[in-house]
Formats: structure tokens, sequence, C-alpha cells
């Protein structure tokens, strides 16, 4: 734009002649039509800047080519041509989109001015125009970038989930490896954690790589490029390896390839691993937004992986807890001396034969091991009692479920497993304690539990009675099924009675 194009709809030959001269006079380029048909034709093939408009048109009136012009353009300036103007003819003309309107015949000013106003005008909004176009490119690019951004942020944050919902390494490190394998389609990926006593990273986990590699890997703190990456605390995203001065090829690790990307695993305390992804299946270059994402996941990652090291040390810190109390327990009532081991085992193997979920089992498992805990608070003389209890001394005996509870209220992690300690008393005709809950009220996993319970009980020695035989013991728990005990539970308990270990003689 800006050449000047003026397009001249006019059937006067004389009058066209003189303006057209004019304004090549004054540097504009005029292209006369005196067909209407014709000159249309040209406006919508050509890009005019002015188009100026006879109105007093024989084949068709002015005013309507004007109109046919602003529908072809709308940013398109007019100016009509008037012989006689009057001020309606003006009006309508300006109402049609006329832009500014001259006299015939013209004075050289006039059209001068007019021009030059016009074509200032057209620089404007053509100017206007290309502003708002590159605006819009501009628009599309920042949209698309933030659609990309988003797409990243909601691919990190479900990775984020998936890890955060489990605390076994394995399972982490395995939905790492999948996703960045599948969104960065790379041909490998592996997390490299710290062996802090050797001061060596190895492969703890790998895609990509052969048996080899992964248990001959091992390479000290600071030497390049995972060990570097550690010492420095910094990610490495190298392109071209060859090219590269700070890793110039010497003997490097087999599994570094042209292209490749190192990030750390950073902690509260420090660097616990690497993350190395290494050439696209594509044979392109690892990009920028790649290295994004990689970064992303790697902050995720050290989360989760320091969150199971933490989640260890307080198993750790459990189970030896654990073991003090359920001795404690033992040392106090010497008849119920391995009586939490039994329960727990019997009850594991009920829970296995009505196919709970290892979750379910492990929460089994842990309330029986501490389900008579709230006994250490019972006197010692009504444990050990060899006369019928009073009533009251029952009542006594009847706190220790929730006593139990009660205590091990602190150890948010033993979650269920306290409630199946709770309700390891009720009965399945609600006649049971603390609560009287009855049925389906009452958690499977307290119903297995009052099984197994029972059966220890009855095939161990008392202070009050000698232990009954495993066949007493059976036919007393076939004939509460559905008073005591729930019937389910008591057919798993049937099918797996003979399977279990024999109880060692005292
Ligand atoms: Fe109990
Ligand atoms: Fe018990």
């Amino acid at each position: 734009m800006g050449e000047g194009k003026v397009l001249i709809i006019d059937n006067q030959i004389e009058f066209s002649q003189k303006l057209t001269a004019f304004l090549k006079e004054q540097g504009y380029i005029p292209s006369v039509y005196q067909e209407i048909k014709k000159a249309l034709d040209a406006f919508l093939k050509e890009e005019f800047d002015v188009v100026m408009v006879e109105l007093g048109m024989p084949q068709m009136d002015g005013i309507e080519i004007i109109e046919e012009i602003k529908k072809v353009d709308p940013e398109s300036i007019t100016i009509a041509m008037i012989t006689h103007p009057s001020l309606e003819t003006v009006q309508k003309a300006i109402r049609a989109g006329a832009f500014d309107y001259i006299t015939k015949p013209f004075s050289k000013e006039e059209i001068s001015l007019v021009m030059k106003r016009a074509f200032a005008f057209r620089n404007l909004s053509v100017g206007r125009k290309k502003l708002m176009e590159e605006l819009e490119k501009q628009n599309v690019k920042l949209e698309q970038q933030i659609k990309e951004k988003t797409k990243e942020l909601a691919l990190i944050y479900q990775v984020d989930r998936d890890i955060s919902s489990t605390l076994n390494l394995e399972e982490i490190l395995e939905i790492i490896l999948d996703r960045l394998c599948v969104v960065l389609n790379v041909e490998r990926c592996s997390v490299l954690l710290l062996d802090e006593g050797k001061g060596e990273l190895y492969i703890r986990a790998a895609r990509g790589l052969s048996e080899d590699i992964i248990i001959q890997t091992r390479l000290k703190v600071g030497e390049p490029i995972s060990g570097w990456v550690l010492k420095h605390k910094e990610p490495v995203f190298v392109e071209d390896i060859e090219k590269d001065p700070r890793f110039a090829r010497r003997n490097h690790e087999r599994y570094y390839t042209h292209s490749f990307i190192s990030v750390p695993l950073i902690v509260k305390e420090g660097a616990i691993g690497v993350i190395n992804v290494n050439n696209k299946k594509t044979k392109q270059p690892l990009t920028n937004d790649d290295f994004r994402i990689v970064k992303g996941i790697a902050n995720k990652a050290a989360i989760a992986v320091e969150n199971v090291r933490l989640y260890s040390t307080l198993e750790d810190s459990y189970i030896r807890t654990v073991t003090a109390l359920t001795s404690a327990i033992d040392a106090k009532d010497h008849y119920t001396k391995s009586h939490s081991e039994h329960v727990s085992q019997y009850a594991v193997a009920i829970g296995r034969e009505m196919g709970l979920s290892e979750r379910e089992i492990e929460e089994i498992r842990q309330a029986c091991q501490l389900h008579d805990l709230g006994k250490i608070g019972v006197h010692d003389y009504i444990l050990t009692k060899p006369d019928k209890l009073t009533p009251e001394e029952w009542e006594e005996i009847k706190q220790h479920s929730l006593k139990s509870a009660e205590i091990l209220k602190p150890l948010i992690f033993l979650g269920e497993a306290i409630d199946l300690i709770k309700q390891h008393h009720e009965r399945y005709d609600g006649k049971g304690y603390p609560y009287g809950l009855k049925g389906d009220q009452i958690k499977l996993g307290a119903r297995i539990i009052a099984v197994a319970d029972s059966f220890d009980a009855m095939t161990t020695d008392r202070p009050y009675r000698r232990a009954r035989t495993k066949e007493e013991a059976i036919e007393e728990i076939k004939k509460c099924s559905g008073t005591q005990f729930d019937p389910k539970v008591v057919e798993a308990f049937l099918r797996i009675v003979d399977k279990l270990p024999p109880k060692p003689k005292k």
C-alpha cells in the first residue's frame, strides 16, 4: 500500500483525462473506468487506495456504487464526484460510506487537499489493520504457548497425582519412566539414585538400557555427566554431545548419546539422584520444551522418592514400637504369650481366603498385632484370676479394645487398623462390645479378627480352664456361626483351618 493507486469511475472522458493528468503530476497512479462493471472487477482484482466515483452515471446510481465498494472492502476510501452538489446529495454519499466529495469541475487545490486527507486516512487505517493482524498473529501464538504450557502443567500434575498415590519406590519410578518415554517419545530414560555410602550413582530404574549397563554403571559424584549434575545440582540439556565443550566425548558412559537431558533430583537435604533422558525416537534433537517437562517431573519425583525414604524410616520405627508394645503385653499376661502373633496368622489366612486386597490384609495384620494392647491398663489380678470374674471386673476387661485404640491414636499411619481394633469384640448378632454393632456395621476385618481371636483363645490354657482341642474349638466356632460370628467368615475359616501351622506345645 501507499503506492497511491486511485480508481476513477467516470464516463465523462474529457474530465477524466484532466483529472488523471493532474493526479499523475501529484505522484498518484490513476486508472480510469467508464463502465461500472469493469471498474468493480478491477477493484476486486487490484488493491486501490482511493476510489473516485461520479455520482451521476447513467448506468447505475453513484450512491449504489459507493455501497458496493464498501461491501467489498469496508476499509476502502471513496470520494464522491458531484457536478452540482446539494446538501442532500452530499449527505446521501457520506451516509453510503463516502469519505469525502469534490465538486466538478474541480479546482486543483481542492483535489490536492482532499487526496492528501484521503491518503493520510488510508495509511492510518491500513496501518491499523496491519497492526491488528499482527496482534492477532501474536495472540494466536500466545494462545498456542498458553495451551502448550497448560498441557505441560496438566501432565506434570497428573504424574504428581499418580506418584503421590503410592509409597512404593518401584511403582513411582515405573510411572515416571513410562510417562517420560511416551510424552517425550524418547528411546532411553533412566533414574539414577545416590548410594550415599559409596558416593556413587547407580541406575535404579531404566527404559531402553541393557541389563549389563544397568548393573555395571557406577558413577562417582562429580564425574560427567550424571555425577556432575548431581554435584552441581544443575540440570543439563545438550543438543549434541560432540559439540558441547563441557562434555566433549572422552569415554563417555555408553548410554549417553547425541542429544540428552540430565536433571538432578533435589530435596531439602541435597541432591539424591538424577533423571536422564536420551534421544528422541524421531532422531530429532530434544527440545527446550522437553527440558522443561523433565525439570517439572524431576521436582515432583524428588519429593515422592524422599517421601518413600521418610516413610520407610517411619515404618522402621513403627515396627520397633510394635515389637516393644507386644512384648509388653506378653510380659504382663503369660497366658496370652504369642496370642497376638497367632491371631495375626489366622486372620491373615482367612483374609486371603476371602480374597481381600494386600492393603486390607496389611491392616488386619497391624490390628492383630496390637488388638489387646489396652490390656496393659487392666489390673494384673483380673487378667490372671483363676476364678470367675465379678461383673465389675468384667466391665474393666471390656474396656481394653477402646483403650488399645486410644493408645494407638497418634500413629496415623495405622489408619483403618484402629477401627478394627475397636471392633474386635463386636458380635455379628449385635450382642458384643463396646458399641453393640451388628452384621455389616462391623468392619469385615474386625469380623475376621473375632473368629481368629476366639479360636486362639479357646485353644490356649487360661488361668480358669484348660485349653480345648482344635476339633472342639472348630465345633464351637461352627455353633456360633450367625450369632457371634459372620457365617461367611466362618466358612472361610473352616476351609483354611487345617492348613494352619500347629501351635507349639508349651
Ligand atoms: Fe481382645
Ligand atoms: Fe485377643
